[in-house]
């Protein structure tokens, strides 16, 4: 086929298609906005498929012109072909007067209709900042957010966002959905001379520096900020994008393209290929480049440089050859000797190939090493090999990558802000979980450190094993026994049912006394004692027999000799995690005793903790259990399944127990030790029913009269850390 047929092929598969990515006519700018095809601001200019289209609107009745994505009211300000385009948001907030009362708020959401886009994970934040707020971005997948407090302007740093002041947590994958809120504990009264707003926004990570100003700063409220849009094309992979079906037509259109899956998305991008530029997505869009033109240093300087398409040449003076590699030009062998020369040549080139392939390996291994050594590898081979017979193996990244089919996306049990979680199967076809952070900040890697020598100190039935390690990679890879069971949240809240879920009492007692005795081993039998600091029904593992494996100590500590509190970040997940942490800061075991209260209460009451009860009054399940409780008004709050008149004895003293678990005062709340006796009570006597005393019904807890400032927030489904929290959407 000559270039006039393949012309003509081009011209009847554009005509076909019903475009013209060549019209002249088609804008290619609003105001000063580029806007390259595949989008267009008119029917017949912009790329379509069976499924969206890339129309931009633009405005002309502004001044400048203003360009819209579709149909929408969503404000375009960049487009860029590399698979990203920036759009701008407004900031929510919320103020209160200096008397406490609130004056102004404002919350909004973001729907992107279109499937071609949705938010960037990696590049975009959710911004907080003000002193005494929290807020949070809800999904169809649950909430995410974080909590900023200050009662001062100490400790904060222009530029610095760490939850004094500001705080920020990242963004879910594939988000094309969201709603915010924004609520305060102390409606401002501890930060009022310099901070009465609190404001909340998504922005691209690098387009916003916390500064103090900002929090006195009544303006801040106008700014907008670019948010970052991934978009991809189609929703096939490059293999079957190149065999197009009906109304999935090829996008990368130049010859000179090639297709690359998109990383963050489905569907794919186009690319221009090595040595030409422009846009892909045009017949004959991809330019080559003029090496020669551009780069001066491209050839030695004998040498003269010749471009050609897609590639260059460098001519250099007769009887030389051009080297590459080196930028230089070589000496050629003459004629004379030439067969003696041949072999000696050769077998030295062999010589070289095989020290320059064996160097190669060398580099790779050196990489490895230095990884290991980073890691932290020398400290913990001496560490492991001191232990007495411990299993803990050091697994180099080909065992696990083996183990998991090249970390193979059917192998991913589990997936959040932490990383993800692969099914994998070692060589003696044992299962195994491995868990593969995403990337991971110096406070990660310690994390990681951490989780790890403290979960190879335990050997507890119902504390998930840990098997190993990889430390030959940059992140760092952790090996677990293989729960098969799923999580506790998983069973109690299927997925798409709304129902209750027929889980016997018996085995949700049975659940939180093996739950209650992993953690009071962790706080009385283990040495040093251990705060696990992320107690909820996601962090709960359950075997093929449905018995309780407590998980992810990511966010554990090991408690001071002197049964000191820890006083570190607050870290936990909102809705499980101890008013009285957000409020001094401190870790205690009895903040744990808090979170495993919640943990009962949704076992009683198959509701989640980081959701409020009652859309409208925002009201927090911990609230509304308590005050079920003392109001008799249980039944009206227990999941109907287990709620039965023989069984209604017991059902009100675990409750009783989960209500003092919640005790707003840590000192009122039992210990671990006392809660696993309890329950070990209150099982037996379920089989043999005696009386047990109820607990005197204390003056009104406190947990019901601060109810409305500590507990409308905490409807937050998510992990804090820091006192600005990275949250996870969901749980
Ligand atoms: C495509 O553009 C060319 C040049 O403007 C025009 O002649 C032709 O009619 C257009 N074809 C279609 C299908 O719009
Ligand atoms: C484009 O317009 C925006 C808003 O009007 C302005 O901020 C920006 O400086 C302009 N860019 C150029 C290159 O003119
Ligand atoms: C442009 O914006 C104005 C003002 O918001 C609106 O009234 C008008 O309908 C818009 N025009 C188009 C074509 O969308
Ligand atoms: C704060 O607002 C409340 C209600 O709007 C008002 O009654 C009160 O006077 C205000 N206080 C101050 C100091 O402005
Ligand atoms: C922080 O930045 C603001 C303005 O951006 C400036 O006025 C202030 O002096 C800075 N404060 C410190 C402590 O650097
Ligand atoms: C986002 O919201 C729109 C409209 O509310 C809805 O049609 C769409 O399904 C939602 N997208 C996702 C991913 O839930
Ligand atoms: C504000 O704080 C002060 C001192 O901490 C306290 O006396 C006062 O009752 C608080 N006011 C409100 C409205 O909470
Ligand atoms: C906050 O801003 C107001 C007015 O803009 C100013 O009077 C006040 O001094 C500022 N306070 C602080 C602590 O910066
Ligand atoms: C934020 O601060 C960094 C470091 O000071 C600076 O390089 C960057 O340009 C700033 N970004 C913005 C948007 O101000
Ligand atoms: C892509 O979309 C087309 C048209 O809606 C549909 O027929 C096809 O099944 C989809 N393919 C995939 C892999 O989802
Ligand atoms: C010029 O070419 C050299 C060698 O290929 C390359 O390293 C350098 O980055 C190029 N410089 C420019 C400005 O393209
Ligand atoms: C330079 O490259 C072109 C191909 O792009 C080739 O036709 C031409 O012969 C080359 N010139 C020399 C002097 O080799």
């Amino acid at each position: 086929m000559g270039l006039l047929g393949f012309l003509l092929m081009q011209f009847l598969l554009t005509a076909a298609l019903g475009l013209n990515t060549t019209d002249p006519s088609c804008e290619t700018k609003c105001g000063n906005l580029s806007i390259p095809y595949p989008f267009g601001v008119r029917e017949g200019c912009y790329f379509k498929d069976a499924n969206t289209d890339y129309l931009i609107v633009c405005n002309t009745t502004f001044d400048p012109p203003k360009a819209f994505l579709g149909e929408g009211n969503i404000d375009v300000v960049d487009i860029s072909l590399n698979g990203e385009i920036r759009i701008t948001n407004l900031m929510g907030y919320e103020c209160y007067n200096e008397s406490g009362s609130k004056t102004d708020k404002w919350t909004n959401s973001f729907t992107i209709g279109s499937p071609q886009y949705s938010f960037s994970h990696t590049k975009n934040r959710f911004w907080v900042v003000g002193c005494d707020t929290t807020a949070f971005f809800e999904t169809e997948r649950g909430a995410s957010g974080c909590i900023s407090y200050c009662t001062n302007l100490q400790g904060m740093e222009n530029g610095s966002c760490s939850g004094v002041g500001c705080c920020s947590a990242s963004i879910t994958k594939g988000l094309k959905n969201f709603s915010t809120n924004i609520g305060t504990y102390y409606n401002y009264n501890n930060s009022k001379e310099f901070n009465l707003c609190g404001y909340m926004f998504v922005a691209e990570d690098s387009q916003y520096n916390f500064s103090i100003s900002d929090l006195n700063d009544t303006k801040l409220r106008h700014r907008t900020f670019p948010i970052v849009l991934d978009w991809s094309v189609g929703n096939q992979t490059c293999e079957q994008a190149k065999t197009p079906l009906p109304g999935m037509p090829y996008a990368c259109r130049s010859r000179n393209s090639q297709c690359n899956n998109s990383n963050n998305r489905v569907g794919y991008l186009c690319q221009c290929s090595t040595g030409y530029q422009g846009n892909p997505y045009v017949v004959g869009g991809c330019k080559d480049i003029d090496e020669c033109k551009n780069n001066s240093t491209i050839c030695p300087r004998e040498a003269q440089c010749n471009n050609t398409q897609g590639d260059y040449d460098c001519l250099c003076p007769e009887g030389q050859r051009f080297n590459r590699s080196a930028t230089t030009c070589d000496g050629m062998c003459s004629a004379v000797g030439f067969l003696i020369l041949l072999a000696t040549i050769t077998s030295l080139c062999w010589g070289v190939q095989r020290k320059k392939l064996a160097n190669q390996d060398k580099k790779i291994q050196d990489l490895k090493n230095k990884m290991f050594e980073q890691n932290g590898g020398p400290l913990l081979v001496e560490y492991f090999s001191s232990q007495p017979a411990n299993a803990f193996r050091i697994f180099t990244e080909e065992e696990l990558s083996m183990a998991t089919d090249d970390f193979n996306k059917g192998r991913v049990i589990g997936e959040g802000g932490h990383g993800v979680v692969y099914r994998g199967m070692l060589e003696n076809d044992k299962a195994v979980a491995i868990k593969k952070s995403k990337k991971m900040d110096e406070r990660e890697k310690d994390e990681f450190v951490r989780e790890m020598t403290i979960l190879s100190q335990i050997n507890h039935v119902h504390v998930v094993k840990i098997v190993g390690c990889c430390l030959e990679v940059e992140i760092p890879m952790l090996v677990y026994e293989h729960v098969p069971g799923g999580t506790l949240f998983d069973l109690l809240h299927p997925k798409g049912q709304q129902q209750g879920t027929l889980i016997p009492l018996e085995t949700r007692l049975r659940i939180a006394a093996e739950v209650a005795e992993a953690l009071a081993y962790l706080h009385s039998y283990a040495s040093p004692p251990i705060l696990h600091k992320d107690v909820k029904t996601a962090n709960i593992l359950l075997d093929e027999n449905q018995r309780a494996k407590v998980s992810d100590f990511g966010a554990s500590v090991v408690a001071p000799a002197d049964g000191l509190a820890v006083a570190t970040m607050v870290q936990g997940t909102l809705g499980y995690l101890d008013p009285e942490v957000i409020q001094s800061y401190q870790f205690t075991e009895k903040s744990d005793v808090y979170s495993f209260g919640m943990v009962l209460v949704e076992l009683l009451t198959g509701k989640k903790p980081f959701e409020p009860i009652d859309t409208e009054t925002k009201r927090s399940l911990a609230g509304a259990f308590v005050s079920a409780l003392r109001g008799n008004r249980l039944v009206d709050i227990l999941e109907s399944t287990v709620c039965s008149e023989e069984e209604m004895e017991i059902l009100l003293e675990v409750s009783e127990l989960a209500c003092r678990c919640l005790s707003v005062n840590g000192a009122d709340r039992p210990t671990m030790k006392e809660v696993v006796t309890a329950l070990h009570v209150l099982r037996t006597s379920r089989d043999h029913p005696w009386a047990l005393p109820c607990l005197p019904q204390e003056a009104e807890s406190l947990l019901g009269e601060r109810e409305p400032m500590a507990y409308t927030t905490s409807d937050l489904g998510t992990t804090v850390s820091h006192i600005g929290l990275e949250i996870e959407a969901g749980r």
